[in-house]
């Protein structure tokens, strides 16, 4: 992707400088604008030799900082796949909410036709006040993103928001925003359900697995990537991705109600959870203590969650399921696609591989016309937007009926 990274004059630019190395090394061309108050904060030599790429202002007589030749703008403008401002001052927030064009950022944000996205950052009175607001409204009116402020202690020493959305999610929003739309994906709620679930036996004893959810999130992260609106029901203790509603569960019992209650608004759902198949029959509120001679646990089923959600499934829902299986694996997974009465199964085979956790996977789906041909060795985020990528076209084939 070519982004243009716009820096404004805030305490948070030194933070710039680690987006724009994230940027750089996720493979994409950052090419930084600095605001004349930007380059009190930072140098454009530390920014060029971050990315590679020259830096650009309004003051030609600084280093590499290049001249602003009137048809500059332009260019950048039809450059870049995305333009994003961080930190973005109140100051730009209300030139680009209102169209003023007085330095080389501004009028390439009035000329781009790229996405534009926000990282604002600000002291707390000045976030809150309501012409910040009613800016930060209109901009969103235009289609531009903003990645909301966090709360913290303020370099002005305040505590309360403003403080900078943190770098991970600014660089996690960028590849969100600039990912094009799959039709057959924008706009669709997914549901997802992720991680290890937990069945307790007493206040400090669990049963649970080694999953760690990781695969779920990256699904996550790829649907809402390519437009999709995405609700993660997540167990574990992994932190949830920028811009996917969470609901956070322990138990199965508790996953299967946080699914039931959004289940009849999504159009499709994604079972990748490593859900406890067992929990204790009978869970004591107090510390369980030992005995001597042998001891028994008495076990009973968890409720399977993606059988649940899809016996109610409408026509209109579609369903994707999870198997790991170390033996005949197509063949266990063509039995789960019609006892469960899947869409597609993904299959793994952990043969000789530890599934969970392991660097790079490979899954075959499996659907009614049989076994596909498998998705990977990848790692686990590129292996996620492969499985979205094939599912989408799945759709659109069977949207436009072939
Ligand atoms: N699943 C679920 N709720 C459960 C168990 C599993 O939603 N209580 C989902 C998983 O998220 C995954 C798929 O079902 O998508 C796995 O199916 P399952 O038959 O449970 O696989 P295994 O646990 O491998 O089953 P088995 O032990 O029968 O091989």
């Amino acid at each position: 992707m070519q982004i243009i990274l716009g820096i404004t004059g805030g305490v948070a630019a030194y933070k710039s400088a680690e987006l724009a190395r994230l940027l750089a090394n996720q493979g994409n061309r950052v090419r930084c604008i600095l605001t004349e108050a930007g380059a009190r904060f930072i140098t454009p030599l530390t920014l060029s030799s971050l990315t590679g790429e020259p830096c650009f202002g309004a003051n030609p007589n600084q280093g590499e900082w290049r001249a602003n030749p009137s048809i500059e703008h332009i260019e950048l403008a039809r450059w870049a796949d995305l333009v994003v401002v961080v930190p973005a001052t109140a100051n730009i927030l209300g030139k680009a909410a209102n169209g003023l064009a007085t330095d080389l950022l501004s009028t390439v944000l009035l000329a781009t036709r790229a996405p534009v996205l926000w990282a604002p950052a600000m002291n707390t009175g000045m976030w809150e006040h309501p012409a910040v607001q009613a800016n930060i409204a209109r901009l969103r009116s235009f289609g531009h993103a903003v990645v909301d402020p966090g709360e913290g202690i303020l370099a002005c020493g305040e505590e309360g928001s403003g403080k900078l959305a943190e770098v991970a999610s600014i660089a996690e929003a960028i590849q969100a925003h600039g990912t094009p739309n799959l039709p057959s994906l924008a706009g669709r709620r997914v549901l997802i359900t992720s991680g290890p679930t937990r069945e307790d036996l007493d206040p400090v004893r669990t049963l649970t697995n080694r999953s760690t959810g990781a695969m779920g999130i990256e699904l996550a992260r790829a649907f809402r990537d390519v437009g999709a609106q995405v609700l993660l029901v997540l167990g574990g203790d992994m932190a949830s991705p920028w811009g996917v509603e969470t609901l956070r569960v322990r138990s199965a019992q508790e996953m299967l109600e946080a699914c039931e209650s959004r289940w009849a608004d999504s159009d499709g759902l994604v079972a990748a959870a490593a859900v406890a198949d067992q929990r204790p029959e009978q869970p004591s509120s107090q510390k369980v203590k030992k005995v001597d001679g042998a001891e028994t646990l008495a076990l009973v089923r968890t409720p399977d969650i993606l059988a649940n959600l899809s016996a109610v499934r409408r026509a209109d829902q579609w369903v994707l399921g999870f198997a790991a299986e170390s033996e005949n694996h197509l063949e266990h997974a063509a039995t789960k696609l019609k006892k469960k009465g899947l869409d597609a199964v993904l299959v793994n085979d952990i043969q000789g591989v530890r599934a969970f956790g392991a660097q790079a996977n490979t899954l075959t789906p499996v659907t009614a016309q049989g076994p596909q041909a498998p998705i990977g060795p990848l790692p686990k985020d590129q292996l996620a937007r492969a499985v979205v990528l094939w599912w989408a076209h799945q759709l659109e084939a069977r949207e436009s009926g072939r």
